[in-house]
């Protein structure tokens, strides 16, 4: 019988068939976690195909489908969930002579609430700084003597606002729907002999004893940014609205995109596992409008906050710098981002 082929006896090439050969005689492991932003599939299905060719285990383009598919599908699940849930691909080499690999995705489920709960357990008091707004203390103040601004401190978190307003002498009400947080008020406040009413609600979803009318001041910090759809904003501006005195104020803060970007689907699923969730100027404007609320004011929360700080209240937080100018969104130097926080002041009409 004769041989049509050549013998190959080039180093580099026998070397390369050697490889291949060796890859049948490996085995490998390996378990990736990553947000779960299904407008990232791509990438998540790139980094993984490529981790397993690294390893022998090139994906054919049926097995590239496949992946993207699973992932597609567990991603989507995960999101719809919570944006801090997040997925879980462990995958393995099959026993030897086979030069395939199996994998198994999962989703690990976790909400905002647990997210805040393991802050209370694990990082280092106070949560989110140990003074408070300069724009909050600014508004309440504008708006009459302590005791006739009755104050509606919604996400209110530790309390970081809603203590030194009781302090000056206004009639707080706190809501917050984490429970280890509303806890930490209710204990300061009473330790205190303060003012403040405290309840542990979701304040998008439950039905809160909150007076019609009767909160000259209603206000949101650093909460907005975990909003999920424009319909939450307009839920929010709607029962805000409720609640205020006619002339009264609504100020939260919020990710807002320079007018000349608009975010594409990627960014925004991005904003929101970042703890930074975007609406845009038009957004705002709708919801601002279908509620009867008239915009006073719209300044960056940055400027404002550093202009209005004692020297030892700056800044607040580790974070506060960086994420209030979009820093958590893009990795782009300060100042680069086309996305930035800011303070947004409304009246009833
Ligand atoms: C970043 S912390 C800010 C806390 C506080 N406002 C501050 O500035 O110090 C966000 C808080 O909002 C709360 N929160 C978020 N969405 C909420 C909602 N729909 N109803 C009540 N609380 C909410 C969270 O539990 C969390 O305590």
């Amino acid at each position: 019988m004769s041989r049509s082929l050549k013998v190959e006896t080039k180093p580099a090439a026998l070397r390369e068939a050697g490889v291949a050969r060796l890859h049948r005689r490996l085995a490998a492991n390996g378990a990736v976690v990553v947000p779960a932003l299904p407008a990232a599939r791509p990438e998540y299905a790139e980094m993984l195909a490529a981790q397993f060719a690294s390893v022998g285990r090139a994906l054919n383009s049926d097995q590239k489908k496949h992946l993207s598919e699973v992932l597609d599908n567990q991603l989507g699940e995960a999101f719809r969930y919570s944006p801090h849930a997040r997925i879980r691909i462990d995958w393995k080499t099959d026993p030897p002579p086979a030069v395939t690999l199996s994998y198994n995705v999962t989703v690990l489920y976790s909400t905002m609430t647990e997210q805040y709960e393991e802050w209370t357990r694990t990082r280092t008091p106070p949560l989110f700084g140990a003074h408070p707004d300069g724009k909050v203390l600014e508004a309440a103040a504008s708006l009459g003597e302590p005791g006739a601004v009755r104050c509606l401190d919604v996400g209110a978190g530790t309390g970081r606002n809603s203590l030194p307003l009781a302090r000056r002498g206004h009639p707080v009400h706190a809501v917050e729907m984490t429970g280890a947080l509303r806890q930490q008020i209710t204990e300061a406040a009473a330790t205190e002999g303060l003012d403040v009413r405290v309840d542990e609600a979701d304040f998008l979803k439950d039905e809160l004893a909150v007076e019609p009318g009767a909160y000259q001041l209603v206000f949101l910090s650093e909460v907005v940014s975990h909003f999920r759809s424009v319909a939450d904003l307009e839920e929010l501006l709607r029962r805000a609205a409720r609640a205020l005195s006619p002339g009264g104020k609504l100020l939260f803060n919020v990710f807002v995109p320079h007018d000349s970007y608009t975010p594409d689907r990627f960014v925004r699923e991005l904003t929101e596992i970042v703890w930074s969730t975007v609406f845009t100027r038009a957004e705002l404007r709708a919801a601002a409008k279908s509620a009867g609320l008239e915009l006073l004011s719209d300044e960056s929360v940055h400027d404002y906050e550093k202009e209005h700080a004692a020297p030892e209240a700056w800044p607040p937080t580790g974070w506060f710098i960086d994420w209030t100018q979009g820093g958590d969104i893009f990795s782009l130097p300060i100042g680069r981002a086309p996305i930035d926080m800011r303070w947004l002041c409304y009246r009833r009409a």
